[in-house]
């Protein structure tokens, strides 16, 4: 996409993007205080929008940010497909909801504020060959707060993490409180044991992941056993699979953790098999037709 003529979102209109300027007070920039969310689309059509819509909801309503409402984001993502010329690609979305601008004051008057809304797109090359070869990830304390299921675009500790994966030439790092393993920094993250996918139950040390949620309703009408509890980190050396899962990754066999190799170092059969129940679910939920 030619960045000069990109078309984005900014509180109600669709701009070029060498219009769209913020406020230096906005809380966003100056405390963190805002949510996100991550959309996909396939073909030009929205992925799971209900889910996104919800998730943003409970994000906006756990930190108390009203006056827009979540449900727009499925047209805003849509104008933006269009405008971009995206309608017969793959593209992810970006949308991002601050409290506003004030003057720096760590209390502010809710009644007073309007968030500022940002939205933006870009075509989506879906990693097909980490999907198919596997990827390497590294294990990291979990240093987040203790909302995780909120999307929040305070995300120090989740790219701290992420650039140390990075800086060691790994996909991604796999969290781990209280000898648990939580999600990966930018992902959520399951493993199988004797066949049954495992991975950590919803609750406020992770965020309710929409690739999860897809994957766990495939695993039910698959015949796939789940079991949602949290896996310790001794459990993993007795993994048979492990994947990391999110919009943007959909599902990566992980094949190594810290230098261990998992199984035989090969992406596994349920994995594979989540794979391919989920790119039938992509066609049959976004296809050309549809
Ligand atoms: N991140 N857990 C965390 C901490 C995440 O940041 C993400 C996604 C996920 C997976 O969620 P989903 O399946 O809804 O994408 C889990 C997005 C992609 C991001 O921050 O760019």
């Amino acid at each position: 996409m030619d960045y000069k003529k990109e078309i984005v979102f900014l509180n109600g209109q669709y701009i070029g993007r060498e219009k769209a300027w913020i406020s230096p007070d906005d809380r966003g920039f100056v405390f963190s205080d805002g949510v996100y969310e991550v959309l996909s689309s396939y073909n030009g059509k929205v992925f799971e929008a209900w889910r996104h819509i919800q998730r943003l909801d409970g994000s906006l309503s756990g930190l108390n940010i009203s006056g827009f409402d979540p449900a727009d984001i499925l047209e805003i993502s849509e104008r933006l497909i269009d405008a971009n010329n995206l309608a017969s690609l793959d593209s992810i979305i970006y949308i991002q909801v601050t409290r506003g601008a004030a003057p720096r004051s760590h209390a502010v008057d809710q009644a007073v504020m309007t968030p500022t809304v940002y939205a933006c797109v870009k075509r989506f090359l879906r990693p097909l060959r980490k999907q198919k070869e596997g990827v390497g990830v590294i294990l990291l304390d979990d240093e987040r707060w203790a909302r995780c299921n909120i999307k929040s675009v305070s995300l120090l500790p989740n790219i701290l993490a992420k650039q140390k994966a990075a800086d060691s030439g790994h996909e991604e790092a796999v969290l781990v409180r209280d000898g648990v393993i939580t999600e990966g920094s930018a992902s959520s993250f399951a493993a199988v044991f004797s066949g049954t996918l495992t991975t950590h139950p919803e609750s406020n040390r992770i965020l309710g992941s929409i690739t999860r949620s897809v994957v766990i309703d495939l695993c039910k009408s698959a015949g796939i056993e789940v079991e949602e509890r949290p896996i310790k980190k001794e459990e993993l050396a007795y993994a048979e699979e492990m994947m990391i899962m999110s919009t943007t990754k959909e599902i990566l066999p992980v094949t190594a953790y810290d230098s261990v190799i998992v199984s035989d170092g090969r992406p596994g059969k349920v994995t594979m098999r989540l794979q391919a129940l989920l790119n039938d679910y992509i066609d049959d939920n976004c296809s050309k037709k549809a």
